[in-house]
């Protein structure tokens, strides 16, 4: 069922989201209002000069090449000036939301190729840690791996099958194959030092060390079934990272009918333990 903008605002509120829905189109994307304060400006900075010496070391070179083509590093991205780069080189957009917005018009925005990204910045008492997604997860996180058109059509993919998972009973597995991929994907491609692409390491001070560094971290080969009927907790360092060999093998291995399949042979059966994955 179909969540309307008023209905979701008062939740969010309700809940202590700090987004203001008041202006949301019925697609809930709103403009992005650049008029940022110098204080804003400088809390960016920081977050990206303090991010950029761990994602050098750390982070795929896709996702490198995409900060690069971008250039989004020094003030507060124009969403308007980025989406004409994404546009040239993968057809994606980016799109002004308050914060997070409900399932459905989310995933029809992949499916439109047009990435939603929160118009906010957390304040600089909230460098390390934030509770919602804000414009430095959603931007510094999510968007330069756009640039990569493999993982860009997986997204897309993404957004054009979700819906059927969910109406096949696989909620929550539709969920998890994007926690386990755009949020918290790692990739070792042959002869290659393993790497991280996903969001929520790329935005993360203290996980993207350990996800990639640590002896602790729980590396398990990427098996799309396997991905999707395993749980995971939010605010806590995943208890395992699944590890593709190439963004070839994650579009390879998405095929809607079988994510279908997989959710109707699963809905009832106990989720897997990352622990002991
Ligand atoms: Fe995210």
């Amino acid at each position: 069922m179909e969540i309307s903008v008023q209905d979701y605002a008062r939740e969010c509120a309700e809940q202590g989201l700090r987004g203001d829905y008041s202006r949301c189109r019925s697609d809930f994307t709103v403009e992005q209002s650049y008029d940022y304060s110098e204080a804003a400006q400088q809390v960016w900075r920081r977050l990206c000069d303090r991010q950029t010496k761990l994602t050098e070391r750390l982070a795929h070179r896709s996702y490198l090449d995409g900060v690069a083509a971008l250039g989004l590093l020094e003030r507060i991205p124009d969403f308007d000036e980025v989406s004409d780069a994404l546009r040239r080189l993968t057809g994606w957009e980016i799109v002004a939301v308050p914060g997070l917005i409900p399932a459905a018009p989310f995933f029809d925005h992949l499916a439109n190729r047009r990435f939603p990204v929160t118009n906010w910045l957390r304040s600089p008492e909230e460098l390390d840690y934030i509770v919602e997604p804000d414009m430095f997860h959603d931007f510094f996180g999510h968007v330069p791996i756009l640039t990569q058109p493999v993982f860009a059509d997986f997204m897309q993919m993404y957004g054009r099958t979700a819906e059927k998972v969910i109406a096949a009973g696989g909620a929550e597995m539709i969920t998890r194959l994007y926690w386990y991929t755009a949020e918290y994907g790692l990739m070792r491609e042959p002869g290659q030092p393993l790497k991280a692409f996903g969001a929520g390491l790329m935005s993360s001070f203290t996980e993207l060390r350990f996800a990639v560094e640590s002896p602790d971290a729980h590396h398990v080969p990427f098996d799309i079934e396997t991905v999707m009927r395993t749980t995971y907790e939010i605010d806590k360092f995943q208890r395992a990272y699944f590890v593709l060999p190439s963004f070839d093998a994650l579009r390879d291995a998405f095929d809607a009918g079988d994510l279908v399949r997989i959710a109707r042979r699963w809905k009832d059966a106990p989720a897997l333990d990352p622990a002991t994955i």
